[in-house]
């Protein structure tokens, strides 16, 4: 049987970091706020004229960069929250950037929950024989959308972009399950849709700008990620013991501490790069399995999980063996 695969992974961040002290500068908080109650240090913020576009091709740039022949793409997918246009779709330029003919592209939003969203779909298209070889971009300018009045929100984000390249194998190796499960709620908002359009005078109005209940989405954040993680072990027939290496969501560090101790892992077996670059949304996930990639931690054979959780509300998990 023919399972998805996560065969390479670049990414790239924005030269511009802003540290904790800026914010100390601009609003009523404090490093050592920041850090015990989000683990959060630093984070990238893109130039004002930079798009996800340009982020973007330079994950794929990066990836290119490894030795990754990107000519045999046929699936372009791209789940980002926050697009350079309504349409052409971000897919579509990258598709149109790499001279792709025979390539389908497609741009959807699930949120913080987008690489695990976009790695499900990709792997149902891939078992089904639609698509062979994908690549999964991921690039997001929270920046644009944050409001740089609200400590409770402004502390939390970045810019990044990552290219991750999958394709099938038939060796038992790559995806064994996933799940994936949403519910409309408002606790995290962005609006700018035809429900709430924007207008030139709102453009810097507080309405226009990322809004979220903390505290709730915090709460359900912790319950949705272990739930979702009892579902994709069920269906794998796999327990929490046989779980090597966690790559969840980098939304704040006490989530993911929360998790990893339900599910009995040290956080040695657990990738954190929420305090270099913030919670950047879709690419989260993919900069903390580069990271990992890069340090060794993960072996093959390694039961690998990853789970997402974001504003809409959005969750889901997949489950892969190196
Ligand atoms: N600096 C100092 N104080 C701050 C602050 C900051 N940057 N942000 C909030 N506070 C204050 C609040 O105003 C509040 O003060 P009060 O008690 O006087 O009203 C107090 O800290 C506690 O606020 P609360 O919102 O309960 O803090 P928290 O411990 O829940 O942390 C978040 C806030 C946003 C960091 C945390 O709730 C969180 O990470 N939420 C989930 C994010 C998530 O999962 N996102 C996933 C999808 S994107």
């Amino acid at each position: 049987m023919k399972r998805a695969y996560i065969k390479n992974i670049a990414y790239y961040v924005p030269e511009k970091i802003l540290d904790n002290k800026y914010f100390e500068s601009i609003l009523d908080t404090n490093n050592e706020w920041i850090v015990t109650r989000t683990g959060i240090e630093t984070r990238r913020m893109a130039r004002e004229d930079e798009t996800i576009f340009e982020m973007g091709l330079n994950a794929v740039k990066n990836l290119q960069n490894k030795g990754v022949d990107l000519s045999d793409i046929d699936t372009i997918i791209v789940p980002t929250v926050t697009k350079d246009y309504i349409f052409p779709s971000m897919a579509g330029q990258i598709q149109k950037a790499l001279g792709l003919k025979h390539c389908f592209a497609l741009d959807f939003s699930a949120a913080c929950s987008g690489y695990v969203y976009a790695l499900n779909t990709i792997t149902a298209l891939i078992e089904s024989g639609q698509s062979k070889n994908v690549l999964m971009l991921c690039s997001e300018k929270l920046t644009k959308d944050i409001n740089w009045k609200d400590r409770g929100t402004a502390i939390l984000f970045g810019d990044a972009a990552t290219a991750s390249l999958i394709t099938g194998r038939e060796d038992g190796r790559g995806v064994l399950a996933m799940d994936m499960q949403s519910e409309p709620d408002l606790t995290i908002v962005l609006n700018g849709g035809s429900a709430c359009p924007i207008r030139a005078e709102d453009c810097d109005g507080a309405d226009f700008k990322i809004y979220m209940e903390g505290g709730e989405t915090f709460k359900r954040a912790v319950t949705e990620f272990s739930n979702s993680i009892d579902r994709v072990l069920a269906k794998a027939g796999k327990s929490l013991s046989d779980v090597k290496f966690f790559v969840p969501h980098q939304a704040n560090l006490r989530i993911i501490q929360a998790v990893a101790k339900r599910i009995g892992l040290p956080m040695e077996k657990v990738s954190v790069t929420l305090n270099k670059f913030g919670n950047s949304s879709s690419t989260s996930i993919g900069l903390a399995l580069n990271d990992a990639l890069e340090k060794n931690k993960i072996k093959d054979g390694d039961l690998v999980l990853f789970t997402g959780f974001g504003g809409g509300f959005t969750w889901g998990s997949t489950l892969m063996i190196w």
